[in-house]
């Protein structure tokens, strides 16, 4: 089940033939692209030069839950998997071309409540042996590994220590190659399972991932099994998640939640979360994550504010993408290639004026893509600039009024949006 809003802006003569696509995912919804297949659908899209014209809508089918369950504590997908010394919550994330990726896991037991211990991330080393498929696992890396708190320092609330997360970056790998590897500690030793990956093709004109599964306000409920099912059952080789990714945010930090956070808390001294969502996240994730790399964007589901007006914390914490590489000083905003195709993701719910970092990075970024390398330039973040969606309806105007004059300059193909839940 999907819909997805389709909006040609302009026209141009690119590779494809393509103009500026801005595809709105709806919750829960996953859309599977080949991309040669948009030679196909481009038949069927008027541009604005035949516009204007009405939006087309879906007349919305009532039978259809406004609200999705979410699995619970005790569902045995979320449950720790396996002793603390031994990695969890494993998964692959691209850098920013197909030689190098990141390998990201989890360690070590969370604590939440009262007196909180935040565990030694040096305790335990950040090892990954990996090779060739079918060669003995020869290489090795090393990484780096952090705890994150998430503290609110209000009477009757509880705060959250995380696992030790680790990070480790692999390089120097073969373009559309499988590999397989192994993370953990050796000198325990614990070592995980084997594991395997497929690398990014080269960038260039005829040289494409043969799928990418896009989805966007994912979540942790029942309705997010079936979407990841579908996902594992289309075998895609890059997983993009437009932000809004596991709804800690919808609960109190005593694991009390809500399908409308504001309509049934509206009391709380801060905006609370339950942190342990991330890891039966991370837990329900792995069987796909750890072999297909998953790359995200924050959505406003990730802001999950804390003491001292620190926010993004779980985000930033947990996922290791390529910021440094494509020269970005976060990963709120960074950029990466996967085959001919440059991804762009973008950051809404921080600094994108026209004066700030993250606008002259873009216009940065964008000035150095090479359409011979990467002829498709495809723009992702997490509301829509363009939606009749009431809840949301303009939300993002500012980011559009500050950004979107830079995406036309640059003749972006394709936009990626999360967010206007509406079609459930
Ligand atoms: C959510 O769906 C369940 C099952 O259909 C229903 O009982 C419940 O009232 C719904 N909640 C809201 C807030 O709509
Ligand atoms: C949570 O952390 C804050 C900030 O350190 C502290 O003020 C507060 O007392 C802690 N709460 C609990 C229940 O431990
Ligand atoms: C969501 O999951 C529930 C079961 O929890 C199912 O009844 C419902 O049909 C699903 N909704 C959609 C839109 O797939
Ligand atoms: C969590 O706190 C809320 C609000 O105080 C309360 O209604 C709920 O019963 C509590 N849940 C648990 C599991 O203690
Ligand atoms: C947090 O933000 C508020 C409002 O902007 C400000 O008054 C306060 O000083 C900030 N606190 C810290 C610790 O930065």
């Amino acid at each position: 089940m999907w819909c997805a809003g389709v909006v040609l802006m302009h026209e141009r003569k690119s590779f494809f033939e393509m103009g500026l696509v801005s595809i709105y995912i709806i919750e829960l919804v996953l859309l599977l692209i080949t991309l040669i297949s948009f030679k196909l659908v481009h038949g069927g899209i008027p541009t604005t030069l035949d516009g204007p014209f009405k939006p087309v809508t879906v007349p919305l089918d009532e039978s259809f839950r406004g609200n999705a369950t979410d699995l619970p504590d005790a569902d045995p997908r979320v449950q720790k998997p396996v002793d603390d010394s031994q990695p969890e919550q494993i998964s692959v994330s691209l850098s920013a071309t197909y030689g190098s990726v990141w390998i990201s896991w989890i360690t070590g037991q969370f604590q939440i409540g009262d007196n909180i211990n935040p565990l030694d991330p040096s305790s335990i080393q950040s090892v990954v042996f990996y090779g060739v498929y079918g060669n003995p696992l020869t290489l090795q890396a090393t990484g780096h590994s952090l705890v994150y708190n998430q503290l609110y320092p209000f009477e009757g609330l509880q705060n959250y220590t995380s696992g030790i997360i680790h990070h480790v970056r692999l390089t120097g790998l073969k373009p559309n190659t499988l590999y397989q590897y192994q993370c953990g500690d050796p000198s325990i030793p614990a070592m995980s399972k084997l594991y395997y990956f497929k690398t990014m093709p080269v960038s260039g004109p005829k040289s494409y991932p043969s799928r990418i599964a896009v989805v966007g306000d994912l979540g942790l409920t029942y309705n997010t099994t079936s979407t990841i099912d579908h996902m594992i059952s289309n075998h895609p080789d890059l997983v993009l998640l437009v932000g809004d990714i596991c709804y800690a945010d919808l609960y109190l930090t005593n694991g009390t939640g809500s399908n409308c956070y504001s309509c049934t808390f509206s009391q709380t001294p801060i905006h609370e979360t339950y942190q342990p969502r991330w890891d039966y996240w991370g837990r329900y994730m792995q069987p796909l994550v750890s072999k297909v790399p998953i790359m995200a964007i924050e959505g406003n589901h990730e802001i999950e504010p804390q003491a001292e007006n620190q926010t993004f914390v779980a985000y930033s914490s947990r996922f290791a993408f390529p910021s440094k590489k494509s020269r970005s000083s976060s990963t709120f905003y960074y950029s990466f290639n996967a085959g001919g195709i440059h991804f762009i993701m973008l950051g809404a719910y921080i600094a994108y004026s026209k004066t700030s970092d993250q606008h002259k990075w873009l216009e940065r970024d964008l000035a150095n893509v090479n359409r011979e390398v990467t002829p498709w330039l495809v723009a992702t973040w997490h509301p829509p600039w363009y939606s009749t969606y009431k809840a949301h309806y303009r939300e993002a105007e500012c980011m559009r009024v500050a950004m979107e004059d830079l995406l036309y300059k640059y003749r972006v193909d394709i936009v990626f949006n999360g967010h206007a839940s509406s079609c459930l």
